[in-house]
């Protein structure tokens, strides 16, 4: 049991080391393991989290509440209309009241400030369940998933194709901490963040990852033992639809692209997925997809963070 995460915070994969997150996914590991054997254990007793939504969800709501429940807490959900972050009172006032009732927030929000402003405010551990920059809880999920069809982290290659957004800077503060190669395969003007690339090319240095940003969807392929896709419009992007299906359908991830990965290559989608656009039926539904495993382990990595956090 590590107890350095004791009362931190998830707000960016980039706060936290590589053996930290590897230490979150043993103890995922454990507590998955746990539960398939019908174990039921209560550590989280009188444990209250509080989650604020400003975007909708279905797998972050139902796993963060059904993961509390599972070990014994409760969790409280604020939709859009309940809390209004910054507008019926101030986002630290929100922080310092959340702090006195619950023992972790978990917020979902349009500008990653204020998953920063609850965490700097709050007293207890802030969890960033997305924001417009970044998706932790995410690529938690995501690495646990590929360890465990894969065996390990360090030195595979992720391909990740289409659109250099949230979960695509998670993907590269992650693989940059564990030592996972990743290529982003984006059309020009959809590139991510430079400085999260930069920050991420910082860390990949301690741990040798490899971090390319590319428009030559082929090269990202070659030698990818993962290949991941996401929306081409995230939420609050909904107007840009038409433009981006444009510039990203030459990154559409169908079986033609996915015969250039290796041919044991296994196929991540945060989801929700809009078949037909990024992702082809016959990819997602097809024998090299994960992607429910992977859902499903978004329930085990928070519940493996949260409870070394609390
Ligand atoms: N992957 C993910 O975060 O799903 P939701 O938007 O449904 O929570
Ligand atoms: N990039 C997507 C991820 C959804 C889980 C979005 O922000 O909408």
């Amino acid at each position: 049991m590590i107890t350095f995460l004791k009362g931190r915070s998830l707000v960016s994969l980039h706060d936290l080391s590589g053996e930290e997150i590897n230490a979150v996914l043993d103890s995922a590991a454990a507590l998955k393991l746990r539960h398939r054997q019908g174990e039921q254990f209560f550590p989280l007793r009188g444990r209250t989290l509080a989650m604020i939504f400003q975007k909708p969800s279905l797998r972050t709501r139902v796993s963060f509440e059904a993961g509390m429940h599972r070990y014994g807490g409760h969790a409280i959900y604020l939709g859009p209309a309940d809390i209004q972050l910054g507008k019926r009172e101030t986002t630290a006032d929100i922080a310092r009241n959340l702090s006195r009732f619950a023992d972790v927030i978990m917020a979902r929000v349009f500008a990653h400030q204020d998953v920063v402003e609850l965490a700097r405010q709050a007293s207890v551990p802030v969890i960033n369940g997305l924001s417009d920059l970044l998706h932790p809880c995410q690529v938690l999920a995501d690495l646990m998933t590929v360890r465990e069809k894969k065996g390990r982290l360090a030195g595979l290659k992720m391909a990740f194709l289409g659109d250099g957004n949230n979960v695509a800077h998670s993907l590269l503060y992650g693989c940059a901490k564990v030592g996972m190669h990743l290529t982003l395969a984006v059309p020009e003007g959809y590139e991510p963040d430079e400085q999260v690339l930069e920050t991420a090319r910082g860390d990949a240095r301690a741990t040798g990852a490899q971090l390319e940003v590319s428009h030559d969807l082929g090269q990202a392929l070659q030698g990818a033992a993962v290949v991941y896709t996401d929306v081409w419009a995230s939420m609050g992007q909904e107007e840009e639809k038409a433009r981006r299906e444009a510039a990203m359908k030459p990154y559409q991830l169908n079986a033609r692209a996915l015969a250039l990965a290796l041919p044991d290559a296994i196929v991540l989608h945060c989801l929700p997925a809009h078949r037909g656009e990024e992702i082809t039926d016959e990819v997602i539904d097809g024998p090299q997809s994960v992607v429910f495993d992977q859902a499903e382990n978004r329930l085990h990595a928070q519940m493996g963070f949260i409870l070394q956090a609390v």
